[in-house]
């Protein structure tokens, strides 16, 4: 398991790969790192430029997704809807080829998780989600054109607005929801783009992409107009 971070070091955006806050989730890397030498297996580092108005936070890496890629959502089911929307409405370019040396990237995005190691059953402990969110505070603050995040599914959301210490009676989770908060920063809401929400079509590919319409509206394309 990883060291302990030290304490007394400025905490950073992104964790260490072997971050040691963790226990559980640290029995769970090695574990995996045993089982799997070749995957990623550490703390997922978030995708994207740090100089971007648009953040997404996601819930944590998927075990044989963004944990065994080292990407966030990439190789996960989740990532095949996330990513084809990204591309859709110009927060992405290139191809997505659920690796990480395809040739997508990130336009004016960033992603993360709002637990950065994968935990068993795709569920982290709230400890965990507050262990983890000291990262989350930091990656939001080291953004400073960030002009809105959305907040994949209610643990994203709750840490989101706990990361910007904001009320979450004053700020309900509700898909398609668009709070704004008191640091100016929009926070919308959506159901998570997991393979049990998209199956039970609790969440449409068309709900998702009107999610990320009402973002353009806040983070408007700053490529020149395709119309003549
Ligand atoms: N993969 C991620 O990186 N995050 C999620 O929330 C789901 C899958």
């Amino acid at each position: 398991m990883g060291a302990r971070p030290d304490t007394a070091a400025p905490l950073g955006p992104e964790p260490p790969k072997l971050c040691g806050y963790c226990p559980r989730l640290g029995a769970l890397r090695d574990a995996n790192q045993i089982k799997a030498p070749s995957w990623f297996n550490g703390a997922v580092p978030s995708f994207g430029n740090a100089g971007a108005r648009l953040l997404i936070v996601g819930l944590a890496p998927g075990l044989k997704g963004a944990n065994r890629t080292g990407r966030p959502f990439t190789g996960d089911y989740a990532g095949e809807l996330l990513y084809a929307t990204l591309l859709e409405f110009g927060f992405a370019s290139g191809r997505y080829e659920a690796r990480i040396d395809d040739s997508l990237q990130l336009v004016d995005c960033m992603i993360t998780n709002a637990v950065r190691c994968v935990p068993p059953e795709n569920k982290p402990t709230p400890a965990e989600i507050t262990t983890c969110r000291r990262y989350l505070t930091a990656r939001i603050a080291q953004m400073p054109n960030l002009k809105a995040i959305v907040a994949l599914g209610r643990v994203a959301h709750d840490s989101t607005l706990s990361a910007l210490e904001c009320r979450k009676s004053s700020f309900p989770f509700a898909h398609a929801a668009r709070h704004a908060l008191p640091s100016k920063v929009v926070l919308f809401d959506s159901f998570h783009c997991s393979r049990y929400n998209t199956n039970t079509r609790r969440l449409t590919p068309e709900m998702f992409q009107a999610v990320f319409a009402a973002v353009r509206d806040v983070v408007p394309s700053q490529q020149p107009s395709r119309r003549a």
